[in-house]
């Protein structure tokens, strides 16, 4: 029967883009960041980078927007002290975002922070996203902080396609 891998196919949640930059090359330099396709419906994103000077202090500022004529921005959007975080997980739309990518890379330690910093093979699990998203193109841009001043920059783009038939 073909009626599972039809409604299998009716979620699409992958990625569209990706852009870095680091603001200091003193303290964060990026190798390499890419998005490949492999099939259709799956996008894997390779990320790698180091972190020059062991740091101790690092803030999050991450906001979604939502793709209609131009990115506009979106219901989701955190401050967060990223060590406070990686002690205790205290902020939900953190943790949306921390669980759907934290089996791709070697970030899952506390603080501080020093050396090579890799996402391998990150690809999008649709079962992962606990939060109702309305179908659509969204851009989840995170600014990174140390000492309070901006260091980087990873901006990701996706689509979410709902699985209409399988509601009720
Ligand atoms: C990330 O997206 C924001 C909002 O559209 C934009 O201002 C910023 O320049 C982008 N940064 C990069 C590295 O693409
Ligand atoms: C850039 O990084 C260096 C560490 O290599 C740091 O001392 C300096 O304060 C940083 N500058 C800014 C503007 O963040
Ligand atoms: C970064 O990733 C690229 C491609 O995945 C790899 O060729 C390179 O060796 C990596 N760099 C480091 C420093 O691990
Ligand atoms: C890191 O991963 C391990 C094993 O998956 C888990 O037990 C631990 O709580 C994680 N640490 C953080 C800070 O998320």
């Amino acid at each position: 029967l073909k009626t599972n891998s039809f409604l299998q196919d009716a979620v699409v949640f992958k990625f569209t883009n990706f852009e870095c930059k680091s603001y200091n090359l003193s303290w964060f330099v990026f190798h390499n960041y890419r998005l490949k396709a492999v099939s259709r419906d799956r996008v894997l994103l390779n990320m790698n980078g180091t972190v020059l000077h062991p740091v101790n202090n690092i803030h999050l500022h991450a906001k979604i927007f939502k793709r209609a004529s131009g990115f506009k921005p979106w219901v989701l959007e955190s401050n967060i002290d990223a060590c406070r975080y990686m002690r205790k997980p205290y902020d939900p739309f953190i943790s949306i975002v921390y669980n759907i990518f934290k089996e791709f890379t070697n970030i899952n330690h506390t603080c501080p922070y020093v050396g090579l910093q890799v996402v391998k093979d990150f690809y999008l699990k649709p079962e992962l996203l606990h939060l109702p998203f309305p179908s659509g193109e969204y851009l989840l841009t995170m600014k990174w902080y140390f000492n309070r001043k901006r260091q980087f920059e990873t901006n990701v783009s996706f689509i979410y396609v709902e699985d209409l038939l399988n509601r009720n």
